[in-house]
């Protein structure tokens, strides 16, 4: 019978957790002279390890875990431009990725174009090099916080925030699907300028047009704005959208919802 250690133990890396660094003879031919490189790298069974960790933690809802870069498709009938745009934008964002920047992503495009399958696919791939990663719905996150000042709940607003402020990357879905309030307004610029200030990355996708709000240029619109459907400045303030040019590189997405093109084919 086979011992149970003997199988679980790494054969790259004897189960340390370090293995030569790559391109280094170590190990290979022990004798030779040229072999002192002693150099280690930490071995993919870790890596592995790490990622699933980070996975784990991340809070991707299930029905977006399979969302890659690479799975994002743009050689369909009819695939607007900007879609192939915005699939090299993101790998590019992530490729070069600094955590001392800072720099965020804001993805703006109606239903169904693939800004949540983007943002997935971006935290995906820097959790695969080890880079914590959160996600969280918009209006979910702002519940949890509200639920958190609940006498009966033991969270605070804090256990809600702390990973929320600290995380390296967070992707916010749905700026905006909130009915704006004082208070709604005043908890998102905590949190976006809070992550700003600390060269925190933050990925946030929209549905909303990056418009100002009704009214602020001037009576025309006031009047108009019966008839316009709501924009970003209405729903998250104007103060907060200007900020968010400063923050973010954008990426506007146009065209259908997908599911509705392929919703009898195999994507999903
Ligand atoms: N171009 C695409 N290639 C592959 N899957 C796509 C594409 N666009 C959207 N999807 C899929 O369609 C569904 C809806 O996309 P989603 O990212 O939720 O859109 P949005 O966030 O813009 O509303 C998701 O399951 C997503 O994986
Ligand atoms: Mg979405
Ligand atoms: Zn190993």
């Amino acid at each position: 019978m086979p011992t149970t250690t003997q199988a679980e133990v790494c054969p790259l890396c004897d189960g340390t957790g370090w293995k030569p660094l790559a391109g280094s003879p170590q190990g290979k031919d022990k004798n030779k002279s040229t072999n002192n490189d002693r150099r280690v790298t930490r071995c993919d069974c870790r890596l592995r390890a790490r990622n699933q960790t980070l996975l784990a933690t991340a809070r991707i809802p299930p029905r977006y875990e399979h969302c890659e870069l690479a799975s994002y498709t743009t050689d369909f009938p009819g695939a607007h431009p900007s879609l192939a745009f915005a699939q090299v934008s993101a790998t590019r964002f992530a490729q070069e990725y600094d955590p001392r920047d800072g720099t965020g992503l804001l993805i703006i495009g109606k239903i169904g174009t693939g800004k949540t399958h983007l943002a997935v696919g971006i935290i995906k791939e820097l959790m695969g090099r080890g880079i914590p990663s959160l996600f969280y719905d918009y209006r979910e996150l702002l519940k949890e916080i509200q639920n958190s000042y609940n006498a009966t709940v033991q969270t605070t607003e804090l256990d809600v925030l702390r990973p929320v402020f600290e995380s390296d990357v967070l992707v916010l879905d749905e700026l905006g699907a909130v009915k704006p309030t004082e208070w709604v307004w005043d908890t998102v610029s905590l949190i976006l300028n809070t992550r700003y200030n600390n060269k925190r990355t933050t990925i946030i996708t929209t549905n909303f047009d990056d418009q100002p709000p009704a009214g602020a240029n001037g009576a025309v619109s006031i009047a108009r704005a019966a008839t316009r459907s709501e924009t970003l400045g209405d729903r998250i303030g104007e103060r907060m959208r200007s900020r968010l040019h400063e923050m973010c590189r954008i990426i506007k997405m146009e065209g259908d919802d997908f599911r509705q093109k392929f919703r009898s084919a195999s994507f999903r």
